[in-house]
């Protein structure tokens, strides 16, 4: 048996603002190597949770170790710090440097060589499409330029692991897929990557394993493929129709209809029998069968079942 190095390790962990409890008895590791997703609404605790693992935030109680040192504890977390890479929620650069000098700040504080910083802030800018801005105010960056230059500021000693909370959130596709790309190569070189997202495509397409947390609790914690078999009646079949004419009651496999743009999503436990309902019904009225495909259940059907409307 391969022994898993543990990089994370959360133990009770709680968080109280006054006595309002934000984070509650929390427990999980995340071995090296691993892309770790935190996944909750809005409030839950994630960014809380984020803060105390990178020793930002001291916990109520409860032990936290990164890379073998405990973060409640002034000098050893500084040790565990050199070698992390933070993006904290809602992250800027500084607005009156250019890309350059920040990335060049940014080294100093991790104590890297000059020449190093230099090299490394080049290879950065252009890893992260800066390059022909490096020489521009911060102040004229857009939001999605800002965030990769955030990130770009968190690689800058190579880290070999990453806390990223909401890294993508609110960004143009753009920005967004070059950091989901560096994310993703940044996984295949080895890092260890602990990320907080509200985007369950990210999500399944990025992490190994996905914590769900709700009101400050761990409440589901397993792989994405996991995590989906805890739902039973999640198939569906998609089917977009020319004209977009659709009586759901008609069906009689559907057990819930969604609309989806031009689309319908029907629920059901007999894919089969549904997709030969839909046929019979298209042939019927004489309308086209533009698309038609059954589907598993994702990772958002099981957020929705765990979470449903029930963060009050
Ligand atoms: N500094 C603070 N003081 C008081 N309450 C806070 C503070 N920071 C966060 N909270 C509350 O703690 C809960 C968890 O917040 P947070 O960790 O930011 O959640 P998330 O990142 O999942 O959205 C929320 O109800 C939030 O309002
Ligand atoms: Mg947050």
């Amino acid at each position: 048996m391969i022994k898993m190095n543990v990089v994370i390790e959360a133990i009770n962990l709680t968080k109280y603002y006054g006595n309002f409890p934000a984070v509650r008895g929390v427990t999980f590791s995340v071995n090296e190597g691993e892309v770790f997703g935190f996944l909750g609404p809005n409030g839950a605790g994630k960014t809380t949770t984020i803060r105390m693992l990178t020793g930002v935030l001291k916990p109520t109680s409860g032990q936290v170790r990164v890379l073998g040192y405990d973060m409640t504890r002034e000098p050893e977390k500084l040790k565990a710090r050199q070698r992390m890479g933070i993006v904290p929620e809602m992250a800027n650069p500084y607005i009156d440097l250019t890309a350059m000098q920040n990335l060049k700040l940014m080294g100093e504080l991790y104590g890297l060589p000059k020449w190093e910083i230099e090299k490394r802030s080049i290879e950065l800018l252009k890893l992260f499409e800066l390059y022909e801005k490096r020489n521009i105010k911060v102040r004229g960056f857009s939001k999605g330029m800002r965030q990769r230059l955030v990130l770009a500021m968190a690689m800058i000693a190579d880290p070999e692991l990453y806390f990223l909370d909401e890294p993508t959130s609110g960004l143009d596709v753009i920005s967004a897929r070059i950091i989901k790309d560096i994310i993703r190569d940044e996984k295949k070189a080895g890092k260890t990557i602990f990320l907080t997202t509200h985007n369950m495509n990210d999500a399944n397409e990025l992490c190994e394993r996905i914590g769900i947390i709700r009101k400050g609790k761990l409440v589901a914690i397993d792989t994405p493929e996991g995590l989906k078999r805890l739902t039973k009646e999640h198939l569906s079949v998609e089917v977009s129709l020319k004209p977009m004419m659709f009586d759901p009651s008609v069906l009689s496999s559907a057990l819930r209809v969604e609309r989806l743009g031009d689309k319908v999503k029907i629920y059901t436990n007999d894919p089969d029998k549904t997709v030969k309902e839909i046929v019979e019904y298209a042939k019927e009225r004489k309308l086209k069968i533009v698309s038609i495909r059954t589907l598993s259940p994702s990772l958002e059907d099981v957020f929705v079942e765990i979470i449903g409307g029930k963060n009050d």
